[in-house]
């Protein structure tokens, strides 16, 4: 099918978010996130989260429809993120998604998350679906992936050992007695310190077995000791060398990995994609490179329906299998699919 008018659903963690699209194009992406009710916790606390997508989840669905200008009858297929993520907040999207598709007689697409990140970028009708660097960095999520084609050969080339990128930030915000989320916080404040005031370790750098693997624990360790050995140390120098050591290896391997996959475009999403030192290293780096850099809007960059509706459009488009209806949640699946069968 042609241009399928695609309704998506995304409860994986603390978004409760639904998008339509119609083809490559965004018709709605609304968004309600319970990110608040966790802060005092500085995590997310999965029982929460479930009880925030069964309070919203049907608000955010009929607010999408109208800003869409769409009734649920019109739309041609469902999509709904079927994992990786907290498993009861899966369930939540997963259950309405398959009630939804059973209703009005529609096929459903249960979605790998980390993929609809990246696929996201298809929703500019301007890129080409070419094959694609990914760097995807958030609060649950650091990988590198490798996308030949975004709705059928996806797999993850590098991931995380231990935090993940923003998980790291909130960490050190912490350290810190910086607000959460740390990653935010932790930007601001480096505006004023001086990113090379302390050289602090890149984890993995010369690692061959983890070329494209990445782990922040010597990172955390090593700022935790260093506030320990100079606790009058300038907030903002510390969060800006933290920052400086983040950016760096986050994309010396991204661009390693594009250069010997001979791939020229590098897709950054998720939160970390907001940072604006990753923001600007990456544009000078790749302009260096000769790598085309996309990173999608921020409300596309941060968990939402909309990449989830995109990724299941293209699976529409290309013929791909739609999923059964006993299609399972699964909290801790890697990229081995895009779809669920
Ligand atoms: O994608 P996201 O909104 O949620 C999930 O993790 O799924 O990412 C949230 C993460 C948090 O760890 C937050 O600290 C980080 O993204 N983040 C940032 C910035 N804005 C958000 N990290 C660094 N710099 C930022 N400006
Ligand atoms: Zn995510």
């Amino acid at each position: 099918m042609n241009q399928p008018l695609v309704l998506g659903i995304e409860t994986s963690c603390d978004e409760t978010a639904v998008g339509i699209v119609k083809g490559r194009t965004l018709l709605a992406n609304v968004i309600s996130s319970s990110v608040e009710e966790h802060a005092r916790f500085g995590g997310v606390v999965p029982e929460i989260a479930s009880r925030a997508h069964l309070e919203s989840i049907h608000s955010v669905l009929t607010r999408a429809l109208s800003e869409a200008k769409v009734s649920l009858t019109d739309i041609d297929a469902f999509g709904v993120t079927a994992g990786p993520g907290l498993i009861g907040a899966l369930l939540v999207g997963v259950s309405s998604a398959s009630g939804l598709s059973l209703a009005l007689d529609k096929p459903l697409y249960g979605v790998n998350h980390l993929s609809a990140h990246l696929a996201v970028d298809a929703l500019n009708s301007e890129h080409k679906l070419n094959p694609a660097i990914g760097l995807l960095v958030s609060g649950g999520h650091s990988s590198i992936l490798k996308v030949s084609h975004f709705a059928s050969d996806v797999i993850v080339i590098g991931s995380t050992l231990d935090d993940a990128a923003g998980e790291a930030f909130d960490k050190i915000a912490r350290i810190l007695k910086l607000d959460f989320p740390g990653g935010p916080a932790i930007d601001r404040i480096a505006k004023d310190g001086d990113a090379l005031a302390i050289d602090f370790p890149r984890g993995l750098t010369n690692d061959a077995d983890h070329r494209y693997d990445f782990s922040f624990s010597g990172l955390k360790t090593a700022v935790s000791r260093y506030l320990q050995k100079i606790p009058q140390a300038k907030v903002a120098d510390v969060a800006a060398s933290f920052q400086e050591a983040v950016v760096d290896v986050l994309l010396a391997k991204a661009l390693s990995a594009a250069k010997s996959e001979g791939i020229e475009t590098l897709i950054i999403a998720g939160g970390v994609a907001a940072n604006s030192r990753l923001r600007e290293v990456a544009a000078q780096r790749c302009g260096e490179a000769g790598i085309e850099l996309r990173i999608p809007p921020m409300a596309l960059c941060t968990d939402n329906g909309a990449m989830v509706a995109a990724l299941t459009s293209l699976a529409v488009s290309s013929g791909a299998p739609a999923s059964s209806l006993g299609l399972a949640a699964e909290s801790s699946s890697g990229l081995d699919r895009v779809f669920w069968p």
